[in-house]
């Protein structure tokens, strides 16, 4: 039987000052970058309450990735690994999940701080961050534990991004 295909319609568009991946921050938590989502009208009324929150998950379509590689060499370090053992841009389904800080809501426009992402991004979904749900303490962090570069804000490279 055939694996089943899953198609999503974007419910919005995420602007950033990134037109390209060289240079673009490569986690939300360590950027100070500013972004906004323009929510497709239709969508609108899911977005009540949502101002009650501080920071949101958003997930969203890494749209100008080729699919790729099982095993990829993350930013922050020098050997490869599984790609489900990284936030590596490049994997089979190229989904992107970044934790923002919501700054206002004006309609159907977000404003949030954390822009890890192209301008342009289709956005699949929002989800509000609760603490209660989502905060534990890992008791082990892999890889990244001996990660190469610990400086804050580690902008990405060209190493994942589609040659023209
Ligand atoms: C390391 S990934 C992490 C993304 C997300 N925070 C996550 O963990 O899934 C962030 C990098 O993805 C790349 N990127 C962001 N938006 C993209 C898009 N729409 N298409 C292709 N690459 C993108 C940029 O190079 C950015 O620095």
């Amino acid at each position: 039987m055939a694996e089943p295909i899953f198609a999503f319609q974007p419910i919005g568009v995420i602007h950033t000052p990134f037109a390209r991946a060289a240079g673009t921050p490569i986690q939300a938590r360590a950027t100070r970058e500013r972004g906004h989502i323009d929510i497709r009208p239709a969508y609108a009324e899911g977005l009540t309450d949502l101002e009650g929150f501080s920071h949101v998950y958003l997930l969203y379509v890494l749209d100008r990735m080729d699919k790729g590689a099982l095993k990829v060499t993350p930013f922050l370090d020098g050997k490869e690994h599984g790609v489900f053992a990284t936030r590596s841009p490049k994997r089979p389904n190229p989904i992107g999940l970044s934790i923002v800080q919501l700054l206002t809501i004006e309609g159907t426009r977000l404003t949030f701080e954390g822009a890890d992402m192209l301008d342009g991004t289709p956005l699949l979904d929002i989800k509000p961050y609760v603490p209660d749900f989502d905060h534990f303490q890992p008791t082990r962090i892999g890889w990244y534990e001996h990660r190469l570069r610990k400086d804050e804000c580690v902008l990405a490279d060209d190493r994942f991004e589609r040659k023209p």
